[in-house]
């Protein structure tokens, strides 16, 4: 399995050896070789273990889709056995490495053979044992290969890809991103082809994290990319590092992305350490200061990140936040055709199936009035992916949409053409919750009964906390909402706002958060007096209540 060229060195001459491929490679353009810092790569591991704390680490499959001589395959080896005396191959951990350089192959075979000695294990054991894959192959031949054959996702994939200017792509590289091209523009840089097909080759809770360049975020040549990508990703995690020197010989604007598919929240964590003028330290990831930031994949324009709070109002810093207690808000449902599945009742085409079990109640943004609860104007199939059978009448019924549900964007993902992207949320949707528009002349938040959906253009935050409720509804909220939203038009001149997730997640709540003494009980049972009155409840009421907020944001301790 192992060549003999690299035979008797020790674990360091294996780095020099290492040192001085990348130098050679870098000759090379068309492969975009640089090696990654151990301290970034070791940085990079924990941050994908943060995201994938819902799977055992054991369980975890990753995947190094250029992994050179191994920068972090040796970081992961070191992150599992780090605590144990006596590790097996079954503390090791669920690797697939691909590299397409031979050489750097051959090295990154010998380093991992030569780290796996230092505690006792051998390589051959470890591919024996099933926990390591590698192979010697273009990545996008893996890929191709794996749309071909549907094999298994993995749950983080891991890296530095090659930053690589599309004209020096090498001809046979290129024939082999002809799949991608329609995501991906006609003239991407290579690592964006890697950030492309590696979203498809994750989980639907997995992770992507890779060190790169930051251009894709802006450029005119990524542009075709963002568009695409921009409806089926969240950004979760973003390590700046500006313009600092991270790579020997490479100037580049970098950072290490964490992306997810959407689904979670879309709270976006953000840390700047651009500034920073020495060399690179794990300690400045693990204790740096995060802050809550947004960033607008909304479309292909530039992919821009705020900073939530920038602008805050005094007592931010001391107050809790929804984000802070641990409210999550999420998405309502997009169905890539609402044709196909929303209907309201006056609809005939939909008669026979309106009392489907996939069918549920569906809360549109228009429905949702200010302390009230929601009136869903509408229906929907329910049919996300992994989800039981709808039943042959509900797949009869979709059968007359066939042809555009086929040709979905996510379409490629699902297993069914009659799908939905996965709801990886619903059994908290389908919960009592709180809800809110996207787009509006001014905030609303209302109640939304159990078995109802939300659809896109609304968001949910997984409470039904009357207290909750109260403070959203409150005028010391609309403030905070007036002051960091974004805005269609001027608000004085009917413009409207828009609730984005992390300006309602960043809203400073009451300290009575954190040390109630009994005022959210009174505030709840306020609420629930004004809501049993329904219509009836007199405008004094909330009147009294939305003073009683204001009370209870002024007691400071
Ligand atoms: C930026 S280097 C990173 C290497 C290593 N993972 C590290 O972090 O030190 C990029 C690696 O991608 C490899 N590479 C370039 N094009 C590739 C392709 N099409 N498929 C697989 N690997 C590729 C290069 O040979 C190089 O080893």
């Amino acid at each position: 399995m192992l060549s003999e060229t690299f035979r008797n060195h020790s674990g360091n001459q294996l780095d020099e050896l290492s040192r001085a491929h990348y130098e050679r490679l870098q000759l090379v353009k068309s492969v975009g070789a640089v090696e990654t810092p151990e301290a970034i790569a070791t940085a990079m591991v924990g941050e994908c273990l943060r995201f994938l704390s819902h799977i055992e680490q054991l369980d975890i499959s990753w995947l190094d889709p250029c992994v050179g001589t191994g920068a972090f395959a040796l970081a992961l080896i070191d992150e599992y056995v780090r605590h144990l005396p006596n590790p097996t191959y079954s503390d090791l951990p669920k690797l697939t490495a691909l590299e397409v350089d031979p050489e750097g192959y051959e090295l990154f075979l010998k380093r991992l053979e030569s780290r796996l000695s230092q505690i006792g294990l051998n390589i051959q054991d470890y591919f024996g044992s099933g926990r390591l894959h590698a192979l010697q192959i273009n990545f996008f031949d893996f890929f191709n290969d794996f749309k071909s054959t549907g094999s298994t996702r993995f749950d983080c994939v891991l890296g530095n890809p090659p930053y690589v200017k599309f004209s020096t792509i090498s001809e046979e590289v290129r024939d082999s991103l002809s799949g991608l091209r329609s995501w991906c523009g006609k003239s991407a840089d290579l690592y964006v082809y890697f950030y492309a097909a590696t979203f498809e080759l994750i989980e639907e809770q997995g992770v992507v994290c890779f060190i790169s360049p930051h251009s894709f975020f802006k450029t005119e040549t990524a542009k075709e990319f963002r568009k695409v990508f921009s409806t089926g990703i969240d950004l979760r995690s973003l390590v700046d590092l500006g313009e600092r020197k991270i790579f020997e010989k490479v100037s580049v604007h970098s950072g290490i992305f964490v992306f997810s598919k959407i689904g979670f929240t879309c709270d976006l964590e953000y840390l700047d350490l651009s500034a920073v003028d020495s060399k690179f330290q794990v300690d400045e990831i693990v204790h740096g200061n995060r802050q809550h930031a947004n960033v607008n994949l909304t479309s292909d324009a530039k992919w821009i990140v705020t900073i939530a709070g920038q602008r805050g109002m005094q007592s931010e810093n001391r107050n809790p936040t929804l984000h802070s207690m641990g409210y999550k808000i999420y998405s309502g449902i997009r169905t890539g055709l609402t044709e196909a599945y929303v209907f309201d009742d006056s609809n005939k085409k939909f008669e026979s199936i309106s009392n489907e079990a996939c069918v549920h109640p569906l809360v549109v943004a228009t429905d949702i009035r200010t302390n009230r609860r929601a009136a869903p104007s509408k229906k929907i199939i329910n049919v996300p992916k992994g989800s039981a059978n709808p039943g042959e009448k509900v797949i009869n019924h979709l059968e007359q949409f066939r042809n555009a549900l086929e040709n979905r964007q996510e379409g490629r993902s699902l297993n069914y053409w009659y799908e939905q992207r996965p709801l990886l949320y619903e059994d908290k949707m389908l919960k009592e919750k709180i809800v809110f528009p996207d787009i509006t002349l001014k905030p609303h938040f209302a109640l939304s009964a159990q078995g109802e959906l939300v659809a896109d253009g609304a968001f949910f935050i997984d409470s039904n906390d009357y207290a909750l409720l109260a403070v959203l509804n409150s005028s010391y909220a609309r403030t905070h909402f007036e002051t960091h939203s974004p805005t269609i038009g001027t608000l004085s001149s009917k413009g409207r706002m828009r609730l984005k997730k992390h300006v309602v997640a960043s809203m400073p709540l009451p300290i009575a958060w954190i040390s109630d003494g009994g005022l959210l009980e009174k505030l709840r049972e306020m609420m629930n007096s004004y809501l049993l009155a329904g219509e009836e409840s007199h405008s004094s009421t909330w009147s009294q209540i939305d003073s009683y907020v204001q009370s209870v944001y002024e007691i400071s301790e």
